[in-house]
């Protein structure tokens, strides 16, 4: 039996960038807040903790930090998750003379500065994506005036602009890249004014490209990554889809892989915050043991 690892497996770019902000920042004395948990994997999150790191989840803990003006003697820092964070945040941050370093990916602040454009404009606001995901809240936050999230075909079925308003389509970095584009025809088809921008990450919709391909070939499919990771949710989606025999585990604890005799191939992907050790560790799970 041949067990494949996805080449596409690994940290993003974005998602490195920010983890390796955090021990950049570790290393300067300071106390560490991350906005949020940098990334969507709890090992990752848990190795920071350890470290002395702390996450502070939502605006009330923000707000509750003491003041970071001068004289205060206070020395912390807040760093800003890789899913990016609503202008808000950079107000209190400011109001407030907290130190900030900005971790937010460069794909996820193209979609702030794309938003907040368009919707200076009057143009409405559509993000395709998932309304509980912390960048979709956070893009909502660079929107002047009202925006709509979908997340399935079938609000995009239902979905009615503003009288007399354009809209301006805009995805999650981390959604679906067909179903992205079958919602885009939905309003094709019904013949909204709209402008199209795909913001799906190319890291991602390399590794759904890549995943798709693997799965397709392979028996049985393995995808690796947090609960809470929309691109590993996404990854899962996708391998479901090609193979009837997929797994989602967060850890190796969760794999309860029974296998038939009769199987050749065993794909093993993830998502872009899990780390390499994590993938290599099921991956000779899987080696030894079946
Ligand atoms: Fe950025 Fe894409 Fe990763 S948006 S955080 S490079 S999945």
């Amino acid at each position: 039996m041949e067990v494949r690892i996805d080449e596409c497996t690994g940290f993003c770019f974005g998602v490195k960038r920010a983890v390796d902000t955090v021990y950049e920042q570790i290393k300067s004395g300071k106390t560490i807040y991350t906005y949020g948990p940098i990334v969507h994997n709890e090992e990752v999150i848990r190795e920071l903790e350890s470290q002395g790191v702390r996450v502070l989840e939502g605006v009330q803990a923000l707000e509750a930090l003491p003041d970071g003006k001068e004289g205060s003697g206070h020395s912390a820092m807040v760093i800003i998750c890789a899913h990016g964070v609503s202008k808000r945040i950079y107000e209190i941050l400011e109001e407030k003379g907290l130190e900030y370093v900005d971790a937010t990916c460069p794909f996820v602040k193209r979609i702030h500065g794309i938003v907040e454009k368009e919707s200076s404009k009057g143009n409405y606001i559509v993000i395709v994506g998932d309304p509980g995901h912390p960048e979709v809240k956070g893009t909502l936050g660079w929107c002047r005036g009202d925006a709509a999230v979908l997340e399935t075909v079938e609000e995009a079925e239902k979905f009615v602009p503003p009288e007399g308003k354009n809209i301006c389509v805009v995805s999650q970095t981390t959604f679906n890249y067909n179903k992205f584009y079958y919602i885009v025809e939905i309003f094709e088809k019904k013949g909204y004014n709209s402008s199209v921008v795909n913001t799906i990450c190319s890291a991602t919709e390399e590794r759904q490209r890549s995943a798709r391909a693997l799965a397709g070939e392979a028996d049985a499919m393995i995808v690796i990554g947090g609960k809470h990771s929309s691109n590993t949710k996404k990854l899962y989606e996708i391998c479901s889809g090609e193979c009837a025999n997929t797994y989602f585990i967060q850890t190796l604890d969760d794999l309860h892989l029974e296998l038939p005799k009769s199987v050749r191939l065993v794909g093993i992907t993830a998502g872009a915050s899990t780390p390499n050790k994590l993938i290599e560790e099921v991956q000779n799970y899987v080696r030894i043991n079946f």
